[in-house]
Order: C-alpha cells, then structure tokens, then sequence
C-alpha cells in the first residue's frame, strides 16, 4: 500500500510544470492535511506488530518524497525540463562586455596613417631620457629660460655622469635618429608618451602623447612643412575646419611656429572658454626649420642639408575629434568616459 501510494506521488510530481504545480503537489501529499502526514498520523492506531514496520516505510517514503520535491524544485528554477543536463538554447546569453581601443590609441594610430601616407616611417624612443638629450643637444644648456617650459620629473638614478629623467617631448629622438644614420633624406614620425611637471587644466595635463616629425633632405623649406602640415590636417579633420599658423620660439628650429586650430566649443565667442580661453584658437602643435646647429652637430652639412620638424599633441588632437572639452577625462580610467568610444 506505501508503495502504491509512493509510486503515485512521483508520478504526479513529475507532471508539475511550474511552481504553482509544485506548491498544489506539496499541500496535497507533503503538507499539514497530506496523504503522507496522514499515514503518519494513524500509525499510532495500528496494531502494536506491525506498527513498527509500517512507520519505517511512511518515514522512508516520506524522505524519498521530499528529496524529489526539492530536486523538482531546483529544476523548475533553473529552467530546466525535470533534468539538470537538458540545455535550453532560447535561454538569453550571459552577456559579455567588449573591449575596445583607448580613444587616444584611435587617435594616434590616425594621425600615424596619414604621416605614412606622406612618406613618413613610424619610429619609437625611449620614455627615460638623459638630460643631454631632452634638452642639452637641442640648444637648451642647463641655465636656458626655455628649461621652464619643460619643467620635468627627475628620477634618482644617472648614468655616467649624466641625470636622468621623464622626457618632456619627443624632439630628443631627432637627435637620436640623425646620430644613428649618418646620412639624409630622413623622413620619420615618432609617437610616445611625455611627462611635464605641470599644473593641469582642461587642456593641460601631466602626461600627455606627442608625435615627432623629423624630415631632412637636400632643399627642404618652411613650404614642405606648411604643406606637410596642411594636408595633414585637412585629411585629419576636414576641409572645413580652420588651421592658423603663426611665428613661435624654440631653441632647437630657426624660425619657429605652432599651429592652432578654431576653437571647437565656443569658436572664440566665449571669454572664460575652458579650450581658447577667448582666443578662438587651440594650440595643437610647434615646430619650425631644423637649427643649423643641430644639422651640423649630427654630422652633416648644413650648406647642403636643410630640415623641418614638428611634434603635436594627440590629447589635444583628439579633443577637438571627438568633441572632449577637459583633457583629464583622457587618463582618469573612468569606465563611463571611455566606454562611449
Ligand atoms: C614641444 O614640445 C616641442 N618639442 C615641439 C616642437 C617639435 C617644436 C619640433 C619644434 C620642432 P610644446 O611644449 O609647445 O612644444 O608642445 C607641443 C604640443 O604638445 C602642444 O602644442 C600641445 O598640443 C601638446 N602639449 C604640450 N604640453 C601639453 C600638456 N601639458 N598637456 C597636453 N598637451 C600638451
């Protein structure tokens, strides 16, 4: 008879579709007013020789019962069909987040697709500089004003007898490239990480990119560069947008100039504007003719041998592309910024 009616639970239990199903089950076999808790309650009525035997069996059975009812239960919750290794293909996927490229990564390799469209070679320096490089080499002596422009962060170590440090710009590496080819043409573009020790502001940070041009050849003027510089821009941003080019200093070109480009949130209208600061304009780059100085110094002829070169900075590049008003949101790892990109 216990068999019977457990035979007939399971059935039944199996027949359960949903929890309701399985709630309706429980009351009716497991519950207060159950088949099963009424078995057990009548033991106590039975004849003393089989009493015994017969609460062994309604308290296995009752075991057996529960087990089920909680295996079905699990089952149930996880969507699966009364067996755990039936796999449910319409079951929406776990998501996955997908990765992408730094915004600044993007912008940078753009910048580089153009330069190697115009015949330049992508070449890369060292981030740790000696101070002969960063500065002595390119006509700034240790007591030279323009070593304030590029207030650095020095490290402990030397060596030989020279200090080290992070490099402020890229330019060290025109003097590295000319060393280590001692003859022109030379056409290289240089991107890498620079370091200044610097108060920031929303187009000013600590770290920041730059791409280095270096070109050296026979007849090369303040046109190739303009031109260089041009083209570069408009496939960069487009015909529309405006480009300035005026006179700047650099102890390293003769002459020199920076590039600006219109502002791209206020277009000069505002006085307090956080990019021009009411100028219009946002800086984007310097350069300017190689110093004779340093094509000499390399070991080639100056009288033969003339040059330009430039280094701009991607953050701000990129700002004015993708429209970012403060430079710091670049560095600060917010999963938010970035994962517009
Ligand atoms: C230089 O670093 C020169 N080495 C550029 C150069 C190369 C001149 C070759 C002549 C010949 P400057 O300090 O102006 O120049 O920086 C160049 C560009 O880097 C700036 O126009 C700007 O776009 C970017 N830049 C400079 N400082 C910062 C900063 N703190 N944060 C973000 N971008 C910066």
């Amino acid at each position: 008879m216990i068999k019977t009616s457990l035979d007939q639970a399971k059935q039944r239990l199996e027949l359960a579709q949903n929890s309701d199903d399985l709630e309706a089950w429980r009351l009716e076999v497991l519950g207060r007013q159950g088949s099963v808790t009424a078995m057990m309650r009548g033991i106590g009525e039975l004849p003393p020789e089989i009493r015994k035997e017969f609460g062994k069996q309604v308290n296995l059975a009752r075991k057996q019962l529960e087990s089920a009812y909680e295996d079905a239960t699990a089952n149930i919750n996880t969507g699966g069909n009364h067996s755990s290794d039936v796999l449910d293909v319409t079951l929406p996927g776990t998501p996955t987040l997908r990765g992408g490229l730094h915004p600044i990564t993007v912008v940078r390799r753009q910048i580089l697709d153009v330069f190697t469209r115009l015949g330049f070679t992508t070449v890369e320096g060292p981030e740790v500089e000696q101070d002969s490089y960063n500065f002595g080499k390119l006509r700034i002596p240790a007591d030279h004003p323009a070593r304030d422009m590029w207030d650095t962060f020095w490290l402990n170590e030397q060596t030989s007898d020279e200090k080290l440090l992070l490099r402020t710009h890229t330019s060290p590496m025109q003097i590295r490239y000319m060393e280590a080819h001692p003859t022109p043409p030379i056409r290289i573009a240089v991107p890498g990480r620079c370091y200044r020790y610097e108060a920031t502001d929303a187009t000013h940070e600590w770290m920041l990119e730059q791409v280095e041009l270096l070109a050296i050849d026979k007849g090369i003027t303040l046109a190739n560069l303009k031109g260089t510089l041009q083209e570069w821009a408009r496939q960069m941003f487009g015909a529309k947008r405006k480009i300035m080019m005026r006179h700047s200093y650099f102890p390293f070109v003769e002459p020199g100039v920076e590039v600006a480009i219109d502002c791209f949130k206020c277009d000069g209208s505002e006085r307090d504007c956080g990019i021009c600061r009411g100028s219009g304009w946002l800086e984007l780059l310097g350069a300017g003719m190689v110093h004779p100085d340093i094509i000499r110094d390399a070991g080639y002829d100056p009288t033969i041998y003339t040059g330009f070169a430039a280094g701009m900075g991607v953050e701000r590049i990129a700002m004015v592309l993708q429209g970012v008003t403060d430079i710091r949101h670049y560095h600060s790892n917010r999963f938010s910024f970035l994962s517009q990109f």
